[in-house]
């Protein structure tokens, strides 16, 4: 007989007051937070609540950015041993983790991710980062690269809002570990924990210069991207995007890393433990609200295995509790931005279009915020534009395969490398070289 108690959560909703929020914020240059000229608004996507204003970086402020940076770098980081280095990167490491709880409120507020994932992964994560980094700043030598491994000079850093400090802590730690000083940019919609950072910077007493962080933009971008004093550019985002600075970068002696898109591919083979896959689908797609380069985007399915595991599937994302991102339960929180959503919604609506079928969790959402509930979409052909495109969301796409070499050459059938899952008992299937996937 079926229970008639329901065990359902109570509220565990986190405290704010950790962080104090002020009501407008500068650029961090040289060591020391200097006031900006024009401001906009960065909001809570959970409420839509204007958190603060942010500073929008026009030339005059990248310049002396750039400039504190290059001065830092010549004076004094580049002059400095790997050993030294090494202790400013594990001071910072140290202080992330004292003040983890305010970073992770902090990134909650300003980004829409669950509190369980900015105080379980994104803020512990950054920390391990620099403490990594900082072992590496006296080994560099003995990393076989070489004896004379040598900084670029000034980097210029531009980031994205899906995790915005642990991708400040990919740029930055391993820039200041080899040598380099740095010009950060956050993403418009998520600049408080950087900025928070500036100050870790500041009570680690990190030289001044070695750091800088100026908000704003892709116009504030793009100045960075084209100023002459800067040595190399390091960018994620999207793919538009770092096309436009690909051939910004392409005739100057610029050096450049790019980090795009992604449309995973997550393939189920027949034999695969089931219940497994399908926390595996889940983690993949709904992770962050599949605000994930990586993101399992497109869910591969050997076809006799097709109705068994979208029947759980189903019943799992019945399960996913989604909504306000400052309770320890919620699984999957606001959708970033406003922009983000509308992106969203309209590739979504193309999936309706194209005649593929559309199901989401029953949920109830928030009225106020960005939200979107965890849906697939079956009945997909390769064609579809929820196929190729990635939709950055809590948006899975289904496929079927009858063969493995069908299954395969559907996988690679994008044009976006990054990642991809294979669920299988046989170790065959991983690494058969009928089976091997294309290197991109
Ligand atoms: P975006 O690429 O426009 O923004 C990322 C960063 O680049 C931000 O800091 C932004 O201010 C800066 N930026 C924008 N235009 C620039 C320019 N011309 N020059 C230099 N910097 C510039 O990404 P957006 O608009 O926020 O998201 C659009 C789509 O991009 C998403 O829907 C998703 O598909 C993809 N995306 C992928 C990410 C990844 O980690 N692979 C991260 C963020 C977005
Ligand atoms: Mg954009």
């Amino acid at each position: 007989m079926e229970s008639p108690v329901s065990f359902d959560y109570a509220p565990a909703p986190e405290s704010r007051a950790v962080v104090s929020i002020k009501p407008k914020y500068g650029h961090f240059i040289g060591g020391k937070f200097v006031a900006g000229s024009k401001h906009f608004p960065t909001i809570n996507p959970a409420t839509e609540e204007v958190l603060s204003q942010i500073a929008l970086a026009g030339k005059a402020e990248v310049d002396a950015a750039v400039k504190a940076a290059r001065k830092a770098y010549t004076a004094t980081w580049s002059k400095m041993s790997g050993k030294e280095r090494g202790k400013y990167l594990f001071r910072i490491a140290r202080i992330l983790q004292e003040r983890a709880r305010e970073f992770a409120v902090l990134e909650t507020l300003d980004n829409g991710k669950p509190i369980r994932e900015s105080r379980d992964v994104d803020i512990p994560l950054a920390a391990a980062h620099f403490f990594y980094h900082a072992g590496w700043a006296d080994k560099l030598e003995f990393a076989g690269l070489g004896t004379s491994t040598k900084p670029h000079g000034v980097a210029g850093q531009i980031i994205p809002w899906n995790f915005p400090l642990l991708m400040l802590a990919w740029k930055i730690a391993p820039a200041l570990a080899a040598g380099n000083t740095v010009v950060l940019k956050p993403a418009e919609s998520t600049s408080l924990t950087a900025l928070l950072f500036a100050e870790v910077c500041q009570q680690a007493e990190l030289p001044a210069g070695v750091v800088n962080i100026v908000t704003g933009d892709g116009s504030t971008g793009a100045l960075i991207v084209n100023h002459p004093g800067i040595d190399k550019i390091a960018f994620t985002g999207s793919t538009e995007v770092g096309k436009i600075i690909a051939r910004a970068v392409a005739p100057t002696p610029k050096s450049v890393t790019l980090e795009l898109g992604g449309k995973a591919a997550n393939i189920i083979f027949e034999d695969a433990a089931i219940d497994e896959a399908i926390e595996g689908i889940v983690n993949g797609i709904f992770f962050n609200q599949g605000h994930v380069c990586c993101a399992g985007s497109r869910l591969i399915l050997q076809e006799n295995i097709a109705e068994e595991v979208l029947d759980k599937l189903k019943k799992r994302m019945s399960k996913i509790r989604v909504g306000d991102p400052m309770d320890k339960n919620t699984d999957l929180g606001a959708i970033n931005s406003k922009e983000q959503l509308l992106k969203i919604r309209e590739l979504s609506a193309s999936g309706d279009a194209e005649g593929a079928q559309r199901w989401s969790a029953p949920c109830e959402l928030p009225t106020k915020g960005f939200w979107f509930a965890p849906t697939i979409f079956t009945g997909i052909t390769q064609s579809h534009r929820i196929a190729r495109e990635e939709i950055f969301g809590p948006v899975l796409s289904v496929l079927t395969f009858r063969t493995p070499q069908e299954g395969i050459d559907k996988a690679n059938n994008t044009p976006f490398g990054l990642s991809a899952g294979i669920w299988s008992e046989k170790g065959s299937r991983f690494f058969g070289p009928a089976n091997s996937f294309a290197l991109e």
